[in-house]
């Protein structure tokens, strides 16, 4: 999975997955998403390397990236903090924890600390709207976040 020089290694998993929808319809969104999932973003090598690999030109892929707002040209901090902004979230102040978390952090949404460390994104429900409002960080869900308890999550991924 190395980036280097302008050179990408893809996994195994991933060119077999590329191999078997090379041939079929829709194939490039699929593409793209395992690609993403693999990364955690689409360096420009690997669009360079899928567009080679799918024989599609290299601006159809940066058409689909950029049309579909789930996929990412930038690397994510290590700890993406994603807010959700579902309807339930948003009624229970979601908008606000954004706006603490880019007071805390320094940066706006979709953008990454200089040291690589957080980035913060707007999501749509996550499927626990009990637990309005929400932020997911990696794997861990975390419920009912007040603005005053965002010093102490972040702290706790330092
Ligand atoms: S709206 Fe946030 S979890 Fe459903």
């Amino acid at each position: 999975m190395a980036v280097a020089d302008g050179t990408i290694t893809f996994s195994p998993a991933l060119n077999s997955f590329i191999n078997e929808w090379k041939e079929k319809p829709g194939n490039l969104i699929m593409v793209l998403h395992k690609v993403q999932e693999e990364f955690g973003y689409i360096p420009r090598e690997a669009a360079d390397k899928v567009a080679g690999m799918l024989e599609v030109p290299l601006a159809k892929i940066y058409g689909v990236i950029t049309f579909y707002h789930f996929f990412k040209l930038e690397k994510p901090g290590k700890y993406n903090i994603q807010v959700c902004l579902g309807t339930a979230c948003y009624l229970k102040g979601g908008s606000n924890l954004v706006d603490e978390l880019e007071g805390l952090l320094g940066i706006s949404i979709n953008e990454v600390t200089k040291d690589g460390k957080f980035s913060i994104e707007g999501v749509r429900c996550v499927g626990c709207c009990g637990l309005a409002p929400v932020l997911v960080i990696g794997e861990e869900v975390h419920g009912k976040v007040t603005k005053d308890q965002l010093p102490g999550i972040i702290a706790s991924y330092t």
